[in-house]
């Protein structure tokens, strides 16, 4: 009996320590929307456009760098153009970081259209924390990859 009790605590802890991307989603539905859909020349879609990125080579890591970093300058999302500044979010757990990066990918769909999709994991963010970048600097990692 005590054994199944400590038991049920022992997962119990572990299903808390557990972060919810869909909860952290909440302090980016200001801009991106809760669907997703952004602001047409304000905020840039996430929904059906995180595919894109993760379909390119280091976009992957890309995302986890702006979400680190941050993003400011001009660029383009689906013929659309934005020019505005997409705060950092480095002060976060790795653990909140790569939940909210799965919450963005599957949430709308993204990751049925990425071959062999796998989840983000803690441990990749926290190898790229040690890159600290500005903002201005992710849009370069950005160009880099062939986005627009
Ligand atoms: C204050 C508004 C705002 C909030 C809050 C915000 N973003 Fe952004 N986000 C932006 C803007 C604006 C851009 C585009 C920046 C630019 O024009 O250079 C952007 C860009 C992005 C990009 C990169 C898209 C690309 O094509 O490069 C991702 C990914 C992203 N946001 C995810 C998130 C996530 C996840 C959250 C919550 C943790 C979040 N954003 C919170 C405004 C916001």
């Amino acid at each position: 009996m005590k054994r199944t009790i400590l038991g049920l605590l022992v997962l119990g802890s572990l299903a808390l320590a557990q972060a919810d991307g869909a909860k952290l989603y909440a302090q980016c539905a200001g801009c991106h929307q809760a669907t997703g859909q952004g602001l047409p020349g304000a905020f840039p879609p996430l929904a059906g456009h995180v595919s894109e990125v993760l379909n390119l080579k280091g976009g992957r890591e890309y995302l986890i760098l702006v979400l680190l970093n941050g993003l400011q300058g001009p660029i383009e999302v689906k013929g659309m153009k934005y020019n505005g500044a997409m705060p950092a979010y480095g002060q976060l757990k790795d653990e909140e970081i790569a939940a909210l990066l799965n919450h963005i990918s599957t949430a709308w769909g993204d990751d049925k259209k990425v071959k062999g999709f796998k989840p983000f994991t803690a441990d990749e963010v926290k190898a790229l924390r040690s890159k600290k970048l500005t903002p201005q600097q992710v849009l370069e990692e950005r160009k880099k990859i062939g986005l627009k």
